[in-house]
């Protein structure tokens, strides 16, 4: 993320049946610069940016959680979403002090448990807000 592409990424959109799945960017981006543990990401397809995901690793846990993912709605079906997710868990990977990482979704959200449970992630049950908690465990190296 930089000032410079702020607004682009708060004009990323989703289809209508998309909204309650994520919140929007812009208030995403407000929520990253009052949290110094949120780390906000910009998804590029080539120069182009196409979406938006946010994680946090503090450094006294081993657990990572991506709580915004986002891919625009005219970019999505193209393997933007699978490719961004295997960069931030290699990104994730490489902070070296995380061992797993969770995620949470919207139970009727057949998008995102099938790009999840792809990459490898185990449903572990539903949340007190009745999301979908999944979590992956990271290789050791
Ligand atoms: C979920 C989301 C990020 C996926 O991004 P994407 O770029 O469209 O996904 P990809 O094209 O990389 O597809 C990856 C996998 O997701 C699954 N998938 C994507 N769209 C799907 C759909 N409409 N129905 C079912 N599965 C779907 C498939 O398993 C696909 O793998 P495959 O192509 O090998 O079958 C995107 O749909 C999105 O932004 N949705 C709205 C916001 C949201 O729900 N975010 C997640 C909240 S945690």
């Amino acid at each position: 993320m930089t000032k410079a592409n702020r607004a682009l990424v708060a004009s990323l959109e989703l289809a209508p049946e998309q909204m309650d799945f994520v919140a929007g960017n812009a208030a995403s981006l407000e929520e990253a610069q009052s949290d110094e543990d949120a780390r906000p990401r910009v998804i590029m397809a080539g120069d182009r940016i196409v979406g938006f995901l946010m994680y946090d690793a503090p450094d006294d846990d081993d657990e990572a959680r991506i709580y915004r993912f986002m891919i625009d709605r005219a970019w999505q079906g193209r393997g933007n979403g699978k490719a961004a997710l295997r960069e931030v868990l290699h990104e994730i990977g490489g902070l070296g002090h995380v061992r797993h990482v969770s995620i949470c979704y919207e139970p009727q959200n057949e998008a995102a448990r099938q790009l999840y449970r792809t990459a490898g992630f185990v449903e572990e049950g539903l949340d007190e807000d009745g999301e979908m908690i999944a979590d992956l465990v990271l290789p050791r190296g």
